[in-house]
This record gives C-alpha cells, sequence and structure tokens, in this order.
C-alpha cells in the first residue's frame, strides 16, 4: 500500500475560515476524513504547520519512506529557498499544490521557489487539487 504524506504550510490551519471566497467554506479536517474513505488504497497521513522549519522537518522525516508528498506550502511557495532545497534533497516524489490558481491572484503569488524540484504542480481547483494530486499516484 502506497504511503502518501500531504503537507499543508502556514494557515491552512484556518481553511473553512479564512478567506471563504478564495479557499472555501470546507475545513481540511472534513475533507480529509472523506479523502481517505474514498481512497482507501492509500496509506494517507496529514500534517500542517505553520512553521517553516517544521515543514522542513517533516520532509527529511518522510523524504526517504513515502512514496509521495503532496504539498501545498502556502506563502512559503513564494519565498522559501529552505524548503526547495529540502524537496532536491529527498528522494520522495513531492507534487506541489495550490487551491487557488496563484496566477490570476497578485503577481508575487505568481513565482514559487518549489515547483522547479516537485514532480509536478496542480493548482486552481480548490480542495480538489489535492485529490487530482492524489489520483496521480494511482498509476
Ligand atoms: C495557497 C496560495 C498561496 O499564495 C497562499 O499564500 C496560501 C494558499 C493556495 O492553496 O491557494 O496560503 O497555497
Amino acid at each position: 500500500m502506497k504511503k502518501i504524506l500531504i503537507l499543508n504550510g502556514p494557515n491552512l490551519n484556518l481553511l473553512g475560515v479564512r478567506e471563504k471566497s478564495i479557499y472555501g467554506d470546507r475545513s481540511f479536517e472534513g475533507f480529509f476524513e472523506e479523502l481517505k474513505q474514498q481512497y482507501a488504497n492509500f496509506e494517507l497521513h496529514y500534517f500542517q504547520s505553520n512553521t517553516e522549519g517544521l515543514i522542513i522537518d517533516k520532509l527529511h522525516e518522510v523524504g526517504f519512506a513515502y512514496d509521495g508528498v503532496i504539498l501545498n506550502a502556502g506563502a512559503y511557495t513564494h519565498t522559501s529557498v529552505a524548503i526547495a532545497d529540502a524537496i532536491a534533497g529527498i528522494t520522495t516524489p513531492v507534487i506541489e499544490v495550490h487551491i487557488s490558481n496563484v496566477h490570476q491572484r497578485e503577481t508575487f503569488r505568481h513565482h514559487s521557489f518549489l515547483s522547479k524540484n516537485c514532480k509536478g504542480v496542480i493548482l486552481g481547483f480548490g480542495l480538489d487539487s489535492y485529490r487530482l494530486a492524489l489520483e496521480s499516484f494511482n498509476s
């Protein structure tokens, strides 16, 4: 059974409460429970942190053992060379996801330090971005 970690960065603990017109009105926890039921063929894990170093520690922890990481690094996507280096340093493939279509938003959201080191990027499909990323591990 493939082991996949969904890793959420800063402010994503506020999903369902935060800027609902952009991020929707569902909490991630509820969505994650549904995903686990729908994709019972995967061993799914979830971790969220608002702290850059803890996100890096988690990538190191799973990055030589798990089959995949689905990473929404939130605003660190646009700022963090350290997370980009962590992705480059591990062997587990990482898929970058975003709930919103960052290219329709402020220009500072158009650049990702992470994409280059990721297997692929899925963005703009709401919470379904995570499901589509997970689906890619089915093949
Ligand atoms: C986000 C997009 C980022 O620009 C933003 O800082 C987030 C969420 C998204 O999922 O759309 O926190 O990663």
